[in-house]
């Protein structure tokens, strides 16, 4: 079993601190849920994991197992077997698909696959998640819509194999039925792995087992309970938690915006009033 620690960091973005002393824990053998209204640190948490070179680590540690991972290269990360599925996953024109997935993969081990063992994952792995073999031999999330290029992120997870899985949002932009594909998945290999999801909607995680929920506020983590906070902050926001003494980022507007509305509509209507 694999852990990842991470220790009162604090993390700055174009020297602007965003994470203020965030500790969590995580473990190859549970399933977190991280909630959080918009812009208060869930991309950036995840990004800083992963090792996105553009965002600074001020102070604090990130521990995989007994590794300090705060000066590894993203590669050198990934090799350890941690994956992000991003919120936004780039294009990469010229890059064909299965090309990119086949360095991924060979990557991570010391002999590279064989091609017949390659064409067993990649079918498996297209099987899985419904998507028409044909994609692979698309340029990497090239012309991809919204929600292809969020299954082609759980894809790439299945190639990889990683123990330790962060994903941001995956679940927006899935249609209904894509978002049941994704969940059943996951489902499938929480036996196998860790997940940290972060997800603005409940319905994702109505479908998948949690074993705790965290809530990130300002920087830090606010807050930690079991599923029911999920389906409370779904009804009701994040406004009752300022009555427990919870410090926000921004004190307006926070009442009308649910985990299941988007906070910039919102803001927007109240603007019109
Ligand atoms: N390149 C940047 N320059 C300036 N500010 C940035 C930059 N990148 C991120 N930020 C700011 O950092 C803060 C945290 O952003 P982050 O993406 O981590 O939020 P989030 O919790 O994931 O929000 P959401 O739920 O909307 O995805 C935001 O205020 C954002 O504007
Ligand atoms: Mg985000």
């Amino acid at each position: 079993m694999s852990k990842l620690k991470i220790e009162n960091l604090h993390v700055a973005v174009k020297d602007k601190e965003i994470l203020k002393g965030l500790t969590i824990e995580f473990s190859s053998n549970e399933t977190i849920a991280l909630l959080g209204p918009n812009g208060n640190g869930k991309s950036t948490l995840l990004q800083t994991i992963m090792g996105n070179p553009n965002y600074t680590i001020i102070s604090g540690n990130i521990w995989f197992d007994d590794k300090d991972v705060t000066k590894l290269s993203v590669d050198e990360r990934s090799k350890l077997g941690i994956f992000l599925g991003m919120q936004y996953p780039s294009e990469v024109p010229g890059v064909n698909n299965s090309d990119f997935l086949k360095s991924a993969l060979n990557a991570h081990r010391e002999k590279p696959v064989s091609l017949f063992e390659f064409y067993k994952l990649m079918n498996n792995a297209y099987e899985k998640m419904h998507i028409p073999f044909e994609m692979a031999n698309r340029n990497l999330n090239e012309g991809f819509s919204g929600g292809e290029k969020k299954k082609n992120e759980i894809l790439q997870m299945l190639i990889l194999n990683p123990e330790l899985v962060l994903l941001d949002e995956i679940d927006s932009g899935l249609d209904v039925d894509a978002i049941q594909i994704v969940a059943n998945v996951i489902k499938e290999e929480q036996s196998k792995r860790g997940f940290l999801i972060v997800s603005h909607y409940a319905k994702l995680y109505d479908l998948i087992n949690i074993d705790k929920v965290v809530v990130l506020i300002n920087g830090k983590i606010a807050k930690v309970g079991d599923k029911s906070l999920i389906k409370k902050i779904d009804e009701q926001g994040y406004e009752w938690m300022k009555a427990e003494g919870i410090e926000f980022k921004n004190e307006e507007k926070m009442s009308s915006v649910s985990i299941g509305t988007c906070a910039t509509k919102e803001a927007l209507k109240g603007a019109k009033k």
